[in-house]
Protein backbone atom coordinates (compact mmCIF):
# COMPACT_ATOMS: atom_id res chain seq x y z
CA UNK A 1 0.00 0.00 0.00
CA UNK A 2 0.94 3.59 -0.59
CA UNK A 3 1.21 5.23 2.97
CA UNK A 4 1.66 8.98 4.08
CA UNK A 5 2.66 9.87 7.02
CA UNK A 6 2.58 13.42 8.59
CA UNK A 7 4.85 14.38 11.39
CA UNK A 8 8.28 12.81 11.65
CA UNK A 9 8.79 12.96 15.41
CA UNK A 10 8.81 10.00 17.83
CA UNK A 11 5.09 8.12 16.76
CA UNK A 12 5.07 9.33 12.98
CA UNK A 13 8.97 8.21 12.36
CA UNK A 14 8.53 4.78 14.32
CA UNK A 15 4.97 3.97 12.84
CA UNK A 16 6.20 5.60 9.31
CA UNK A 17 9.53 2.48 9.50
CA UNK A 18 7.96 -0.15 11.06
CA UNK A 19 5.00 -0.32 8.54
CA UNK A 20 7.67 -0.05 5.42
CA UNK A 21 9.51 -2.71 6.80
CA UNK A 22 6.19 -4.37 7.00
CA UNK A 23 7.00 -4.36 2.61
CA UNK A 24 4.27 -0.75 2.53
CA UNK A 25 5.68 1.81 0.44
CA UNK A 26 5.85 5.02 3.12
CA UNK A 27 6.87 8.56 2.86
CA UNK A 28 7.22 10.51 6.13
CA UNK A 29 6.56 14.27 5.97
CA UNK A 30 7.69 17.22 7.91
CA UNK A 31 7.58 20.97 7.91
CA UNK A 32 11.07 20.85 9.14
CA UNK A 33 13.34 20.66 6.47
CA UNK A 34 16.91 19.84 8.41
CA UNK A 35 14.81 17.15 9.96
CA UNK A 36 13.92 15.82 6.77
CA UNK A 37 17.70 16.42 5.27
CA UNK A 38 19.06 14.85 7.90
CA UNK A 39 16.50 11.87 7.71
CA UNK A 40 17.12 11.27 4.29
CA UNK A 41 20.85 10.97 4.90
CA UNK A 42 20.12 8.30 7.32
CA UNK A 43 21.13 10.57 10.33
CA UNK A 44 17.74 10.07 13.17
CA UNK A 45 17.01 12.62 15.40
CA UNK A 46 16.28 10.82 18.37
CA UNK A 47 17.82 8.26 20.49
CA UNK A 48 15.68 5.09 19.70
CA UNK A 49 17.19 1.25 20.08
CA UNK A 50 17.13 -0.01 16.73
CA UNK A 51 15.23 2.90 15.03
CA UNK A 52 18.06 4.13 12.40
CA UNK A 53 19.28 0.67 11.67
CA UNK A 54 15.66 0.23 10.45
CA UNK A 55 15.52 3.32 8.80
CA UNK A 56 18.78 2.73 6.86
CA UNK A 57 17.40 -0.33 5.93
CA UNK A 58 14.27 0.69 4.86
CA UNK A 59 15.54 3.81 2.73
CA UNK A 60 18.16 1.39 1.33
CA UNK A 61 15.64 -1.48 0.04
CA UNK A 62 13.24 1.68 -1.61
CA UNK A 63 10.59 1.68 0.62
CA UNK A 64 11.19 4.50 2.86
CA UNK A 65 11.54 8.04 1.57
CA UNK A 66 11.28 11.44 3.55
CA UNK A 67 9.79 15.00 2.30
CA UNK A 68 8.53 18.43 3.33
CA UNK A 69 6.34 18.12 0.36
CA UNK A 70 2.79 17.30 1.84
CA UNK A 71 0.44 17.97 -1.57
CA UNK A 72 2.65 15.10 -3.67
CA UNK A 73 2.79 12.54 -1.09
CA UNK A 74 -0.24 12.95 -0.23
CA UNK A 75 -2.07 12.61 -3.59
CA UNK A 76 -0.18 9.51 -3.81
CA UNK A 77 -1.34 8.16 -0.52
CA UNK A 78 -3.95 5.60 -0.42
CA UNK A 79 -3.95 5.80 3.55
CA UNK A 80 -2.58 9.30 5.78
CA UNK A 81 -1.09 8.88 9.07
CA UNK A 82 -1.74 11.95 10.93
CA UNK A 83 0.98 11.98 13.94
CA UNK A 84 1.46 15.51 14.99
CA UNK A 85 2.16 16.71 18.45
CA UNK A 86 -0.70 17.24 20.43
CA UNK A 87 0.93 19.08 23.28
CA UNK A 88 -0.71 20.68 26.87
CA UNK A 89 -2.18 24.13 25.66
CA UNK A 90 -0.63 26.66 28.13
CA UNK A 91 -2.83 28.10 30.76
CA UNK A 92 -5.58 25.13 30.58
CA UNK A 93 -4.44 22.21 30.02
CA UNK A 94 -6.13 21.22 27.11
CA UNK A 95 -4.86 19.19 24.56
CA UNK A 96 -3.71 21.65 21.80
CA UNK A 97 -5.31 20.70 18.36
CA UNK A 98 -4.03 23.23 16.33
CA UNK A 99 -1.51 21.12 14.77
CA UNK A 100 -3.62 18.16 13.79
CA UNK A 101 -6.25 20.54 12.22
CA UNK A 102 -3.86 22.61 10.14
CA UNK A 103 -2.83 18.68 8.79
CA UNK A 104 -6.39 17.77 7.95
CA UNK A 105 -6.77 21.66 6.50
CA UNK A 106 -3.77 20.58 3.97
CA UNK A 107 -4.43 17.20 3.32
CA UNK A 108 -7.97 17.97 2.47
CA UNK A 109 -6.50 20.11 -0.60
CA UNK A 110 -3.76 16.81 -1.02
CA UNK A 111 -5.75 14.09 -1.30
CA UNK A 112 -7.16 12.45 -4.67
CA UNK A 113 -9.59 9.34 -4.99
CA UNK A 114 -10.74 7.81 -1.91
CA UNK A 115 -8.18 7.92 0.97
CA UNK A 116 -8.23 7.08 4.11
CA UNK A 117 -7.25 9.69 7.15
CA UNK A 118 -5.84 8.56 10.03
CA UNK A 119 -5.64 9.99 13.87
CA UNK A 120 -2.48 8.38 15.15
CA UNK A 121 -2.12 11.51 17.45
CA UNK A 122 -3.80 10.96 21.19
CA UNK A 123 -6.19 13.35 20.36
CA UNK A 124 -9.60 14.05 22.82
CA UNK A 125 -13.11 12.23 22.06
CA UNK A 126 -14.59 14.16 19.30
CA UNK A 127 -11.28 15.61 17.53
CA UNK A 128 -12.06 12.77 14.33
CA UNK A 129 -15.82 14.18 13.97
CA UNK A 130 -13.89 17.66 13.89
CA UNK A 131 -11.20 16.40 11.06
CA UNK A 132 -14.03 15.12 9.00
CA UNK A 133 -15.64 18.11 8.83
CA UNK A 134 -12.67 20.12 8.42
CA UNK A 135 -11.79 18.32 5.06
CA UNK A 136 -15.27 18.28 4.22
CA UNK A 137 -15.19 21.81 4.40
CA UNK A 138 -12.16 22.45 2.82
CA UNK A 139 -12.64 19.96 -0.34
CA UNK A 140 -16.29 19.19 -0.55
CA UNK A 141 -15.25 16.79 -3.48
CA UNK A 142 -12.91 14.70 -1.04
CA UNK A 143 -13.55 11.16 -0.75
CA UNK A 144 -12.12 10.43 2.77
CA UNK A 145 -13.00 8.29 5.70
CA UNK A 146 -11.73 9.31 8.96
CA UNK A 147 -10.19 6.96 10.98
CA UNK A 148 -8.53 6.99 15.02
CA UNK A 149 -5.85 4.61 15.60
CA UNK A 150 -3.84 5.55 18.65
CA UNK A 151 -0.74 4.29 19.56
CA UNK A 152 0.05 2.61 22.72
CA UNK A 153 4.17 2.15 22.23
CA UNK A 154 6.80 3.15 24.60
CA UNK A 155 10.00 5.17 24.44
CA UNK A 156 13.14 2.98 24.80
CA UNK A 157 10.94 0.11 23.22
CA UNK A 158 9.33 1.38 20.30
CA UNK A 159 9.96 -0.88 17.87
CA UNK A 160 9.40 -4.35 19.79
CA UNK A 161 5.96 -2.58 20.90
CA UNK A 162 5.14 -1.20 17.77
CA UNK A 163 5.80 -5.08 15.57
CA UNK A 164 4.51 -6.83 18.24
CA UNK A 165 1.80 -4.95 20.19
CA UNK A 166 -1.09 -6.30 22.58
CA UNK A 167 -3.91 -5.25 20.88
CA UNK A 168 -4.08 -3.17 17.32
CA UNK A 169 -7.38 -0.27 18.15
CA UNK A 170 -9.08 0.82 15.02
CA UNK A 171 -11.87 3.22 15.23
CA UNK A 172 -13.85 3.65 12.32
CA UNK A 173 -17.24 5.24 10.98
CA UNK A 174 -16.77 4.45 7.56
CA UNK A 175 -17.15 0.36 6.51
CA UNK A 176 -14.99 1.01 3.57
CA UNK A 177 -12.26 1.67 5.82
CA UNK A 178 -12.16 -1.45 7.74
CA UNK A 179 -10.63 -3.23 4.66
CA UNK A 180 -7.66 -0.40 4.57
CA UNK A 181 -6.85 -0.56 8.21
CA UNK A 182 -7.30 -4.33 7.83
CA UNK A 183 -4.20 -4.02 5.02
CA UNK A 184 -2.31 -1.81 6.97
CA UNK A 185 -2.31 -4.40 9.74
CA UNK A 186 -1.81 -7.75 7.66
CA UNK A 187 1.27 -8.69 8.91
CA UNK A 188 0.56 -8.06 12.38
CA UNK A 189 -2.78 -9.64 12.73
CA UNK A 190 -0.47 -12.67 11.21
CA UNK A 191 1.37 -11.93 14.64
CA UNK A 192 -2.02 -13.06 15.51
CA UNK A 193 -2.23 -8.99 17.32
CA UNK A 194 -5.62 -8.63 17.84
CA UNK A 195 -7.39 -6.25 16.07
CA UNK A 196 -10.13 -4.49 17.79
CA UNK A 197 -12.41 -2.52 15.29
CA UNK A 198 -15.01 -0.26 17.37
CA UNK A 199 -16.29 3.56 16.55
CA UNK A 200 -14.35 6.33 16.17
CA UNK A 201 -15.26 8.19 19.85
CA UNK A 202 -14.68 4.98 22.07
CA UNK A 203 -11.47 4.78 20.25
CA UNK A 204 -9.89 8.20 21.11
CA UNK A 205 -11.26 7.04 24.35
CA UNK A 206 -9.42 4.27 24.68
CA UNK A 207 -6.44 5.77 24.04
CA UNK A 208 -6.66 8.34 27.22
CA UNK A 209 -8.49 5.10 29.50
CA UNK A 210 -5.02 3.37 28.75
CA UNK A 211 -2.35 5.67 29.81
CA UNK A 212 -4.73 7.54 32.98
CA UNK A 213 -5.21 3.92 34.51
CA UNK A 214 -1.13 3.34 34.19
CA UNK A 215 -0.67 6.16 35.52
CA UNK A 216 -2.99 5.56 38.31
CA UNK A 217 -1.60 1.97 38.84
CA UNK A 218 1.78 3.56 39.37
CA UNK A 219 0.84 6.22 41.92
CA UNK A 220 -1.24 3.86 43.36
CA UNK A 221 2.00 1.54 44.07
CA UNK A 222 4.17 5.17 44.96
CA UNK A 223 1.35 5.79 47.77
CA UNK A 224 1.96 2.23 48.59
CA UNK A 225 5.24 2.81 49.58
CA UNK A 226 5.17 5.65 51.47
CA UNK A 227 2.79 3.55 53.61
CA UNK A 228 5.01 0.68 53.42
CA UNK A 229 8.14 3.13 54.66
CA UNK A 230 5.68 4.71 57.59
CA UNK A 231 4.61 1.06 58.62
CA UNK A 232 7.63 -1.05 57.81
CA UNK A 233 6.68 -3.20 54.71
CA UNK A 234 8.29 -4.03 52.07
CA UNK A 235 7.03 -2.71 48.91
CA UNK A 236 8.49 -4.74 46.25
CA UNK A 237 6.80 -7.44 48.00
CA UNK A 238 3.92 -6.04 48.22
CA UNK A 239 4.01 -5.37 44.52
CA UNK A 240 4.43 -9.11 43.66
CA UNK A 241 2.06 -10.16 45.95
CA UNK A 242 -0.37 -8.29 44.69
CA UNK A 243 0.67 -8.18 41.01
CA UNK A 244 0.33 -12.42 40.77
CA UNK A 245 -2.98 -11.69 40.86
CA UNK A 246 -3.95 -12.24 37.16
CA UNK A 247 -6.80 -9.25 37.89
CA UNK A 248 -4.25 -6.72 39.02
CA UNK A 249 -0.74 -7.84 36.62
CA UNK A 250 2.69 -7.74 37.54
CA UNK A 251 3.15 -4.51 35.06
CA UNK A 252 3.61 -1.04 36.09
CA UNK A 253 3.92 -1.65 39.77
CA UNK A 254 7.30 0.08 40.41
CA UNK A 255 7.34 2.13 42.57
CA UNK A 256 9.74 5.32 41.92
CA UNK A 257 10.17 9.32 42.02
CA UNK A 258 7.02 9.71 40.55
CA UNK A 259 5.92 8.86 36.67
CA UNK A 260 7.23 11.56 34.15
CA UNK A 261 7.60 11.80 29.74
CA UNK A 262 5.80 13.17 27.12
CA UNK A 263 2.61 10.89 27.84
CA UNK A 264 1.07 10.35 30.89
CA UNK A 265 1.38 13.55 32.15
CA UNK A 266 -0.50 15.36 29.61
CA UNK A 267 -2.92 12.89 28.80
CA UNK A 268 -4.35 12.26 32.12
CA UNK A 269 -4.27 16.18 32.51
CA UNK A 270 -5.93 16.46 29.22
CA UNK A 271 -8.56 13.33 29.93
CA UNK A 272 -9.03 15.30 33.54
CA UNK A 273 -10.31 18.70 30.86
CA UNK A 274 -12.50 16.29 28.81
CA UNK A 275 -13.94 14.45 31.87
CA UNK A 276 -15.14 18.07 32.72
CA UNK A 277 -16.29 19.35 29.57
CA UNK A 278 -18.79 16.15 29.11
CA UNK A 279 -19.82 17.13 33.19
CA UNK A 280 -18.51 13.65 33.68
CA UNK A 281 -15.62 14.59 36.06
CA UNK A 282 -12.47 11.65 36.34
CA UNK A 283 -12.21 12.23 39.90
CA UNK A 284 -9.70 9.33 40.59
CA UNK A 285 -7.53 10.71 37.58
CA UNK A 286 -7.47 14.54 38.71
CA UNK A 287 -6.07 12.84 42.13
CA UNK A 288 -3.66 11.14 40.34
CA UNK A 289 -2.02 14.14 38.67
CA UNK A 290 -1.89 15.92 41.70
CA UNK A 291 -0.60 12.88 43.68
CA UNK A 292 2.43 12.50 40.87
CA UNK A 293 3.15 16.62 40.82
CA UNK A 294 3.52 16.68 44.35
CA UNK A 295 5.63 13.40 44.67
CA UNK A 296 7.91 14.90 42.04
CA UNK A 297 8.49 17.35 44.59
CA UNK A 298 8.81 15.64 47.51
CA UNK A 299 11.53 13.56 46.43
CA UNK A 300 14.41 16.44 46.87
CA UNK A 301 12.95 16.87 50.25
CA UNK A 302 13.65 12.22 50.69
CA UNK A 303 17.46 13.31 49.63
CA UNK A 304 18.07 16.36 52.51
CA UNK A 305 16.48 14.31 54.96
CA UNK A 306 18.60 11.61 53.64
CA UNK A 307 21.45 14.15 54.00
CA UNK A 308 20.70 14.60 57.77
CA UNK A 309 18.41 17.70 56.52
CA UNK A 310 20.71 19.91 55.49
CA UNK A 311 22.21 20.92 51.68
CA UNK A 312 23.24 23.64 51.70
CA UNK A 313 27.01 23.91 50.34
CA UNK A 314 26.80 19.99 49.66
CA UNK A 315 27.63 18.37 46.32
CA UNK A 316 24.68 16.13 45.48
CA UNK A 317 25.35 13.99 42.73
CA UNK A 318 22.74 12.77 40.23
CA UNK A 319 22.66 9.29 38.18
CA UNK A 320 20.24 9.63 35.40
CA UNK A 321 18.32 12.78 33.98
CA UNK A 322 16.16 11.48 31.30
CA UNK A 323 12.48 10.35 32.30
CA UNK A 324 13.11 6.70 32.09
CA UNK A 325 15.82 4.31 30.70
CA UNK A 326 16.66 4.15 27.01
CA UNK A 327 15.52 7.38 25.87
CA UNK A 328 16.96 11.09 25.56
CA UNK A 329 13.72 12.22 26.31
CA UNK A 330 13.81 14.90 29.37
CA UNK A 331 10.15 15.96 28.90
CA UNK A 332 8.62 16.27 32.65
CA UNK A 333 11.43 14.34 34.04
CA UNK A 334 11.01 13.81 37.91
CA UNK A 335 14.95 14.79 37.95
CA UNK A 336 13.76 18.35 36.72
CA UNK A 337 11.86 18.87 39.79
CA UNK A 338 13.87 17.25 42.03
CA UNK A 339 17.43 18.88 40.95
CA UNK A 340 15.40 22.34 41.59
CA UNK A 341 14.36 21.78 45.10
CA UNK A 342 17.76 21.05 45.79
CA UNK A 343 19.53 23.66 44.37
CA UNK A 344 16.29 25.70 46.09
CA UNK A 345 17.99 24.60 49.44
CA UNK A 346 21.29 25.73 48.63
CA UNK A 347 22.86 22.34 47.18
CA UNK A 348 25.34 22.35 44.39
CA UNK A 349 24.55 19.08 41.05
CA UNK A 350 26.39 17.20 39.84
CA UNK A 351 24.66 14.85 37.24
CA UNK A 352 25.32 12.12 34.42
CA UNK A 353 22.94 10.71 32.28
CA UNK A 354 24.02 8.03 29.02
CA UNK A 355 21.66 10.05 26.94
CA UNK A 356 19.88 12.87 28.39
CA UNK A 357 22.80 15.37 28.88
CA UNK A 358 22.35 17.32 25.26
CA UNK A 359 18.42 18.02 26.15
CA UNK A 360 19.16 18.62 30.19
CA UNK A 361 21.67 21.65 29.17
CA UNK A 362 18.30 23.26 27.80
CA UNK A 363 16.52 22.62 30.85
CA UNK A 364 18.57 23.37 33.84
CA UNK A 365 20.78 25.74 35.12
CA UNK A 366 23.70 25.61 37.65
CA UNK A 367 24.45 21.78 36.81
CA UNK A 368 27.80 20.18 36.12
CA UNK A 369 27.54 17.70 34.05
CA UNK A 370 29.56 14.75 33.93
CA UNK A 371 31.32 12.06 32.37
CA UNK A 372 30.48 8.67 34.25
CA UNK A 373 28.71 7.80 37.62
CA UNK A 374 32.15 7.65 38.82
CA UNK A 375 33.03 11.23 38.33
CA UNK A 376 29.64 12.20 39.92
CA UNK A 377 30.89 10.20 42.87
CA UNK A 378 34.02 12.18 43.06
CA UNK A 379 33.99 14.33 46.31
CA UNK A 380 30.02 13.80 46.51
CA UNK A 381 27.98 14.46 49.93
CA UNK A 382 25.34 11.88 48.26
CA UNK A 383 24.18 10.34 45.22
CA UNK A 384 20.68 10.41 44.03
CA UNK A 385 19.99 7.13 41.28
CA UNK A 386 17.04 9.00 39.60
CA UNK A 387 16.83 6.97 36.42
CA UNK A 388 17.37 2.94 36.10
CA UNK A 389 19.91 2.98 33.09
CA UNK A 390 21.66 -0.65 32.91
CA UNK A 391 25.19 1.18 33.59
CA UNK A 392 24.00 1.92 37.05
CA UNK A 393 22.63 -1.16 38.30
CA UNK A 394 25.96 -2.76 38.48
CA UNK A 395 28.21 -0.01 39.55
CA UNK A 396 31.69 -0.64 41.93
CA UNK A 397 30.36 -0.26 45.14
CA UNK A 398 33.50 -0.15 46.69
CA UNK A 399 35.18 2.20 43.88
CA UNK A 400 32.24 4.82 44.15
CA UNK A 401 32.49 4.71 48.10
CA UNK A 402 35.67 5.32 47.86
CA UNK A 403 35.29 8.42 45.75
CA UNK A 404 32.73 10.06 47.41
CA UNK A 405 32.69 12.51 50.37
CA UNK A 406 30.13 11.20 52.27
CA UNK A 407 28.78 7.70 51.74
CA UNK A 408 24.69 8.46 51.33
CA UNK A 409 22.84 6.77 48.12
CA UNK A 410 19.35 8.05 47.43
CA UNK A 411 18.08 5.14 45.11
CA UNK A 412 14.96 6.34 44.01
CA UNK A 413 14.50 3.25 41.72
CA UNK A 414 15.01 0.40 44.62
CA UNK A 415 17.89 -0.50 42.03
CA UNK A 416 20.19 -2.12 45.07
CA UNK A 417 19.53 -3.80 47.55
CA UNK A 418 18.98 -2.28 51.21
CA UNK A 419 21.40 -4.85 53.32
CA UNK A 420 23.89 -4.77 50.02
CA UNK A 421 24.95 -1.53 50.40
CA UNK A 422 24.42 -1.65 54.25
CA UNK A 423 27.48 -4.22 53.74
CA UNK A 424 29.33 -1.49 51.64
CA UNK A 425 28.93 1.05 54.09
CA UNK A 426 26.57 3.20 52.29
CA UNK A 427 24.24 5.05 54.44
CA UNK A 428 20.85 4.10 52.36
CA UNK A 429 17.51 5.50 51.45
CA UNK A 430 15.08 3.75 48.60
CA UNK A 431 11.59 3.83 48.42
CA UNK A 432 9.38 1.89 49.81
CA UNK A 433 11.41 -0.37 52.01
CA UNK A 434 12.95 -0.57 55.66
CA UNK A 435 15.90 -2.97 55.37
C1 LIG B 1 3.51 5.48 27.80
C2 LIG B 1 2.70 4.18 27.70
O1 LIG B 1 3.32 3.14 28.47
C3 LIG B 1 2.58 3.72 26.25
O2 LIG B 1 1.75 2.59 26.16
C4 LIG B 1 1.98 4.87 25.43
O3 LIG B 1 1.88 4.55 24.06
C5 LIG B 1 2.84 6.10 25.58
O4 LIG B 1 2.91 6.47 26.96
C6 LIG B 1 2.19 7.19 24.76
O5 LIG B 1 1.06 7.60 25.07
O6 LIG B 1 2.74 7.56 23.71
P1 LIG B 1 6.15 6.06 27.80
O7 LIG B 1 5.72 7.43 28.23
O8 LIG B 1 7.12 5.91 26.69
O9 LIG B 1 4.85 5.19 27.38
O10 LIG B 1 6.83 5.36 29.05
P2 LIG B 1 6.41 4.32 30.20
O11 LIG B 1 7.29 3.14 30.11
O12 LIG B 1 4.98 4.07 30.21
O13 LIG B 1 6.84 5.15 31.50
C7 LIG B 1 6.19 6.36 31.86
C8 LIG B 1 6.66 6.84 33.21
O14 LIG B 1 6.18 6.00 34.26
C9 LIG B 1 8.18 6.86 33.38
O15 LIG B 1 8.54 8.04 34.09
C10 LIG B 1 8.48 5.62 34.21
O16 LIG B 1 9.65 5.73 34.96
C11 LIG B 1 7.24 5.57 35.10
N1 LIG B 1 6.96 4.23 35.61
C12 LIG B 1 6.57 3.24 34.77
C13 LIG B 1 7.07 3.97 36.98
O17 LIG B 1 7.41 4.87 37.77
N2 LIG B 1 6.76 2.73 37.44
C14 LIG B 1 6.36 1.71 36.61
O18 LIG B 1 6.09 0.61 37.11
C15 LIG B 1 6.27 1.98 35.25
Amino acid sequence: MKIAIVGSGYVGLVTGVCLADFGHEVTCIDKDQSKILELERGVVPIYEPGLSELVNANVAAGRLTFTTDLPSAVGQAEVVFIAVGTPSRRGDGHADLSYVYAVAREVAEAVTGFTVVVTKSTVPVGTGDEVAHIIGTVNPEADVAVVSNPEFLREGAAIEDFKRPDRIVVGIDDERAREVMAEVYRPLYLNQAPLLFTDRRTSELIKYAANAFLAMKITFINEVADLCEAAGANVQEVARGIGLDNRIGAEFLHAGPGYGGSCFPKDTTALVKIGQDFGSPMRLVETTVSINDQRKRAMSRKVIAACGGEVRGKTIGVLGLTFKPNTDDMREAPSLDIIRGLQDRGAKIVAFDPQGMKAARLLVEDVDFADSAYDVAQGADALVLVTEWNEFRSLDLERLKSLMKTPVFVDLRNVYRPHEMARHGFSYVSIGRFD
